[in-house]
């Protein structure tokens, strides 16, 4: 730790990689991980909705595994891996599950799709999904004010084989 020179709050020098780059930087304790990504990094596909845990706007992946990054202090990402909407692609290839959600219109007004995509790689990385009711369970900390459930079930349950994760027994059925 080491104080700002101009606030003199305490500064925390983290390190992680965030979308396959190395960063280090000096931050005070309280920012989120949300703040930080948007505010300092200018990462802004990753949204505030909430900001309290409630809606899954914000799920970004952190070594893997889906989190909310309003409920998550930058300083608890020191070491890791992190990964946002703008990590998934692969230079102009698009990942699975972004493309399987503009094949079935995943979305209407786009502000909790970036939170979808993410928590949908996350879950099948879980590999627990069995069927279509699993992912509606696994998937309902992602809310979407628009109601576009329907499709945005139907992209998730067509990308998961692709998505760099395992399904659970028996593969995702209708
Ligand atoms: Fe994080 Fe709603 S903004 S869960
Ligand atoms: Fe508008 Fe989900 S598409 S909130």
């Amino acid at each position: 730790m080491s104080p700002s020179p101009s606030t003199g709050v305490e500064l925390h020098s983290i390190a992680f990689t965030l979308n396959g780059d190395r960063r280090t930087l000096n931050i005070p304790p309280w920012v989120t991980l949300l703040d930080l990504l948007r505010d300092e990094l200018d990462l802004t596909g990753t949204k505030k909705g909430c900001d309290h845990g409630q809606c899954g706007a914000c799920t970004v992946l952190r070594d893997g595994k889906r989190i909310n990054a309003c409920l998550t202090l930058a300083v608890m990402c020191d070491g890791a891996e992190l990964t946002t909407v703008e990590g998934l692609a692969t230079g102009d290839e698009l990942h699975p599950m972004q493309r399987a959600f503009i094949k079935h219109d995943a979305f209407q007004c786009g502000y909790c799709t970036p939170g979808q995509i993410c928590s949908a790689v996350g879950l099948a990385r879980e590999g627990r999904a069995n069927n279509r009711d699993d992912i509606k369970e696994l998937m309902s900390g992602n809310l979407c004010r628009c109601g576009a459930y329907t499709n945005i079930i139907a992209a998730v349950e067509e990308a998961l084989p692709h998505s760099g994760g395992e399904l659970g027994q028996g593969g995702a059925q209708s």
